[in-house]
């Protein structure tokens, strides 16, 4: 774990010229004029430089690895490209996630589908792509991939996600290995063995072996070193009652990110070694010795080159003094604070070296009093027409972001050595009604 000093958080490519900031080499004013607010922007050099460190950081001589890149955290045709580009394996929840994995070019054999209520039309499309692997989640997704495989003929590779029962330390709503969780199948539970009987005869299902996520936005290393020893003590049970041999273990993803100054993150390169350490130890312990083991990164992977910006529309003081600045985005593009109480860390974009003046409190401008980005954060005085950077707020925002008060989607740029890449567009008035009809007698 590592603690930042000072108030700034100055990631990845970003620096300040002339009082401003720019990232990828391109002034972060620049990107206004020309593809207005709200706007994500992604660091692309700082992405992908951590691409190359998971890959290859987390290595091993005694067992292969599959960075396997969890795409609900930000995906998109170009980000899925990026994956391809750099050998990631990609982790799906949907047909809609699939679709854009394929889409893009990745290779079906390196997509892990996971979920915890996968439709029967879903796997049915997922089988007729060649999908890799099935995370199985659930006794009923098992019974459809069964019928499935045997109608359509098809073979496919399967992982059964289990829960340990490991409550890591993170806000409720991301915690999945509690006893009460609705993913996976406890391994406490009896029903697991008929789930691993069915595995093992289905003679279309090569199983492979097991799964498990232990949380997401963890950032006490402890749990994943836990999570690691449970898995693994549970494949040996296995193994032995069983008699067969376990390929590979997914420990999922999960590794939590540094969002302001203060708060703590984990540094990935010493801690992917120390991880793999620890894996290699824990499977000698129990002398299990799988072909695969993956790993399924997504905040991890994105959330820190990633930036919202925004322009402040009004500054307001409330009758009892508290300074608002308002900006042109909210939670329709970031439900976080408002979801899960996330706390980020704001700039000025256009005023970097202004002296602070005010702790302001950072409201959007959706229909919602809890629309508030940031409680607190001090900032040089603002002013209508200012810009406003949430710098690490890649994850989650993008994928997260809806149409609420009908605001259009905000589009998303990569910006890398002075160039731009307008990978999404901002959606148009237009994109907001496609679906739509008019009322007519
Ligand atoms: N693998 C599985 C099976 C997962 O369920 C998840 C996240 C991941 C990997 C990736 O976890 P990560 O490395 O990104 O923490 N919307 C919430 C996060 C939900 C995460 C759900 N599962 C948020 O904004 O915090």
């Amino acid at each position: 774990m590592i603690e930042s000093e000072g108030t700034l958080l100055l990631l990845g490519t970003s620096e300040i010229k002339n009082n401003e900031l720019y990232i990828g080499g391109v002034s972060v004013s620049d990107l206004k004029e020309k593809f207005g607010t709200p706007l994500y922007i992604i660091d692309q050099a700082d992405l992908e430089d951590r691409m190359e460190t998971f890959v290859t950081q987390f290595k091993s001589d005694q067992f292969e690895t599959h960075i396997s890149y969890a795409s609900k955290a930000f995906t998109n045709l170009y980000m899925a490209g990026l994956c391809k580009k750099h050998g990631l394996h990609i982790d799906v929840v949907s047909g809609g996630e699939l679709f854009v994995a394929l889409e893009a070019g990745m290779d079906p054999a390196h997509i892990y589908f996971h979920g915890n209520n996968k439709t029967a039309d879903e796997i049915e499309y997922a089988l007729s792509a060649g999908v890799g692997t099935f995370v199985i989640d659930n006794i009923q997704e098992l019974r459809w991939l069964n019928q499935l495989t045997k109608e359509m003929e098809k073979q496919t590779q399967a992982l059964l996600r289990i829960n340990p029962g490991i409550e890591a330390s993170t806000h409720k709503y991301i915690q999945t290995t509690t006893n009460d969780s609705k993913f996976g199948i406890s391994t406490d539970d009896e029903m697991i063995h008929d789930m691993i009987q069915s595995l093992i005869d289905a003679p279309q299902i090569d199983f492979r072996g097991f799964h498990c996520h232990v949380g997401s936005q963890v950032t006490d290393e402890k749990y994943f070193f836990q999570e690691a020893e449970a898995i693994v003590s549970f494949t040996s049970t296995i193994s032995k009652r069983y008699d067969i041999d376990i390929k590979e273990i997914n420990l999922g993803g999960g590794f939590g990110v540094q969002h302001t100054p203060e708060s703590p993150s984990i540094d990935f390169e010493s801690f992917l070694t120390r991880y793999i350490d620890v894996i290699e130890a824990t499977l000698q312990k129990y002398k299990i010795k799988p072909e695969v083991i993956s790993i399924e990164p997504g905040r991890s992977m994105i959330n820190n080159s990633g930036y919202t910006l925004y322009s402040v529309g009004h500054v307001k003081h409330t009758l009892e003094g508290l300074p608002l600045i308002f900006v042109d985005g909210g939670m329709s593009d970031n439900p976080r604070p408002s979801l899960y109480e996330a706390e980020y860390h704001a700039y000025l974009a256009n005023k970097m070296e202004n002296q602070v003046s005010e702790n302001y409190r950072v409201a959007g401008k959706l229909c919602e009093s809890g629309d508030v980005l940031i409680q607190s954060i001090e900032l040089p005085a603002a002013e209508s027409g200012d810009l406003l950077i949430i710098p690490a707020s890649g994850a989650y925002t993008y994928s997260m972001s809806s149409n609420y008060n009908l605001m259009p989607r905000p589009g998303v740029v990569f910006v890398k050595e002075g160039q731009v890449v307008e990978a999404v567009k901002r959606q148009s008035y237009q994109d907001l009604i496609v679906n739509q009809r008019h009322y007519s007698n």
